[in-house]
């Protein structure tokens, strides 16, 4: 089978962003693909986070994927920080990353300005453990939003510079970027990326979101203002509308060319108002299991246990092959 791996970040709870451009495409993949997801909480420290507030955004995120359809049985459900292989590859990795290439990524220029106080060597190196996590498994492939384009290709770039010096180490993986969903807009601003880190809270929407709160912030979303208030699809054009087509579109499992020639002669509160309504309706039964699940402990780490066991076992041969390569003596 062919082996699929993706990750997010523990951080602050997973947006609609996060769930239409990487769980959404998971959710398919596992059924015909050796999958591996993975909460990297060795990424979340490259800016500063509070310990008990990780640990427990850390059990939500395995809470929320498995509530979301992450089947512990089909996948490997894991945490980053439980096989400690993708620390040990990084750092063979820091070695084959040049600084220049890494200091084009869009990703390191947008959180050192952001995060100017702590400009650390984790957050300038984050891309090299990327490529860590997803060489360790010999992925083929990657489901990740567009925003992960750049690391994808540095990914590659590493893995083959490794290949050329020792042969073929590493597998060199495809992005697995969707057609529809790759980039969720933030809703007050149509022409930036959904963020959970964005300071208006009205401009994305949290899994975890009551389903009032959810409607509010879909019915204040900025849709656009041309002369004639058309509903069609055009990402240039129409931005604002594009996006909560996309949102419609994946909460009702409909194509956008299903959609568009019902909204012909209607008004945008038409769309906002479907819009919700499907968006609650896809969310709300994620959250009744995600209740379920999060208190229950004992399911938690078994969910983990059984996902890290899997991830080593895999992880542990290409490291040793990685280890071999390069000239390390095995411990005797
Ligand atoms: P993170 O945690 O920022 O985001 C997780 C996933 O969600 C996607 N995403 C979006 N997709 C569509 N529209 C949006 N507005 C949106 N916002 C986020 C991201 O593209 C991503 O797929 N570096 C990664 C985490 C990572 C990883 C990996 C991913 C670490 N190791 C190995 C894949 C493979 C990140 O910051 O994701």
């Amino acid at each position: 089978k062919p082996v699929v791996l993706s990750g997010i970040q523990p951080t602050g709870g997973m947006t609609i962003g996060n769930y239409v451009g990487a769980i959404n495409q998971w959710l398919n993949l596992q059924e015909d693909h050796e999958s591996f997801f993975m909460l990297v909480d060795l990424h979340a420290i490259t800016v500063r986070q509070d310990p008990q507030a990780l640990r427990d955004r850390v059990l939500d995120g395995i809470a929320l994927y498995t509530a979301c359809g992450i089947d512990p049985e089909k996948s490997a459900l894991f945490v980053q920080s439980q096989v400690p292989e993708h620390a040990q590859l990084a750092w063979v990795l820091n070695c084959y990353a040049q600084m220049g290439e890494l200091n084009r990524m869009t990703q390191f220029k947008d959180k050192s300005s952001k995060h100017a106080n702590n400009v650390n060597v984790g957050l300038f190196a984050y891309p090299v453990l990327q490529a860590a996590d997803i060489l360790l498994y010999q992925a083929d492939q990657v489901p990740v939003g567009e925003d992960q384009k750049q690391h994808l290709e540095l990914t590659r770039d590493i893995a083959t510079r490794f290949n050329n010096l020792y042969g073929d180490v590493f597998k060199i993986p495809e992005p697995y970027i969707p057609e529809l969903g790759a980039r969720v807009m933030s809703l007050q601003d149509p022409l930036k990326k959904m963020s959970k880190s964005d300071d208006n809270p009205n401009s994305f929407i949290m899994l975890l979101d009551e389903p009032k709160k959810i409607e509010k912030k879909l019915k204040k979303a900025v849709t656009d203002s041309d002369e004639q208030a058309r509903i069609y699809f055009d990402r240039n054009e129409k931005p604002g509308v594009s996006n909560l087509l996309t949102l419609l579109s994946v909460a009702t499992k409909r194509s956008i060319e299903q959609l568009v020639p019902e909204y012909a002669d209607k008004m945008y509160g038409h769309l906002k108002k479907d819009t919700a309504e499907a968006v609650v309706a896809m969310i709300e039964p994620i959250q009744a299991r995600f209740k379920v699940i999060r208190e229950d402990q004992t399911l938690l780490d078994n969910i983990m246990k059984q996902g890290a066991e899997k991830a080593s076992a895999r992880a542990e041969q290409t490291l040793k092959a990685v280890y071999d390569a390069v000239g390390f003596i095995p411990r005797p």
